[in-house]
């Protein structure tokens, strides 16, 4: 679906959201990266940074060949960058590709870590949806090493999760290997303040969706009348997840014309405006939901790595059963 539909369907659902994904443009990528550094309520960052500064060499599987490193919503690629130094020090060479939607970011960090690594490092950038990234790997000759680090796996619908992850088993040999960070906390609490923020410095990413809706398609929608509000849901059915929905509330009844989709939407005071597609987004998981979530990808849950604090799981799946 091209990014107009994907919106439209979005706008005209019951109940009204924008995808995830469009919050991601090159402010957006901007956001994200102070979030990180100045959310501090935002657990996930600090424990999978941890989790990969204590373990990537055994993180990194032992390989005869030189892999091409995927990484799936390569955003800045800082996290990555221990798996580069990793393989540079073993294979001297790697073929570097991140994939990233937010496509202006992407070529600057592309051009930022090709300065750092010079001729070591043959990066292909490949801007677009995961999907796209997906289809390049098909028929791509050599073993990937696939990373899916921050949080970006668990930001989207269960059934993409599956979708996606049986995508991937179908371009993996029995050599690669696929790493995502998943979050395994349990603490409402926690999760809601890491979401709702009280240092405030979320809102910006979270309301870039409807400022970049008004930006690309003319349309002035206030944020300032929307009051956001994250709910942690809890759900310990193996094949599903725990998730947190995240809205604004509508504070006046407003019609909204947005000419650039040749649309008009109404909210109603008290309205629930989502900015999320599907039930929910940053999906919390158990070891069980990890494994069932693997199998129903076709994928096997080799290992995984934890910090002190339990709250992430940097989780190696590889497409061999007995391992
Ligand atoms: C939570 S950030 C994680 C960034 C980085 N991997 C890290 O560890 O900090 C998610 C990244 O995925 C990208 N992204 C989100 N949805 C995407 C999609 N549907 N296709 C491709 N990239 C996407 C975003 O632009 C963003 O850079």
């Amino acid at each position: 679906m091209d990014t107009k539909d994907a919106l439209r369907a979005g706008l005209r659902s019951t109940p009204k959201y924008l995808p995830v994904w469009y919050r991601y443009d090159k402010a957006g990528s901007v956001y994200n990266d102070r979030c990180l550094m100045e959310n501090t309520f935002y657990y996930f960052y600090k424990s999978e940074i941890s989790i990969l500064a204590n373990n990537i060499k055994e993180i990194i599987p032992d390989l005869a060949e030189a892999p091409h490193l995927v990484d799936m919503g390569s955003g800045n690629s800082e996290k990555t960058r221990g798996f580069i130094d990793a393989l540079l020090q073993k294979h001297g060479h790697i073929q570097y590709l991140p994939v990233d939607i937010s496509e202006e970011f992407l070529s600057s960090v592309s051009d930022q870590i090709s300065e750092i690594y010079g001729s070591k490092l043959t990066i292909k950038s490949v801007p677009g949806d995961y999907d796209i990234g997906i289809e390049k790997l098909s028929g791509m000759p050599g073993i990937k090493l696939i990373t899916w680090l921050g949080g970006g796996f668990q930001n989207q619908s269960y059934e993409d999760q599956v979708r996606r992850l049986k995508l991937l088993s179908n371009v993996m040999t029995e050599e690669c290997r696929l790493i995502i960070s998943l979050d395994i906390t349990d603490d409402k609490e926690q999760i809601e303040n890491a979401y709702l923020d009280p240092t405030g410095i979320s809102a910006d990413l979270y309301r870039n969706a409807i400022n970049r809706l008004n930006r690309e398609y003319g349309s002035s929608i206030n944020t300032a009348t929307l009051v956001l509000e994250a709910e942690y849901i809890h759900n310990d059915r193996p094949e599903e997840t725990s998730y947190v929905t995240l809205c604004g509330v509508s504070q006046e009844k407003r019609t909204h014309d947005i000419p650039g989709l040749g649309i008009t939407i109404n909210l109603e005071k008290d309205e629930r405006f989502y900015l999320h597609e599907g039930k929910g987004l940053s999906c919390k998981y158990s070891i069980k939901q990890i494994q069932t979530l693997g199998l129903c990808g076709g994928l096997h849950l080799e290992h995984y790595w934890t910090d002190t604090s339990n709250h992430v799981a940097v989780c190696c799946f590889s497409t061999k059963k007995n391992s």
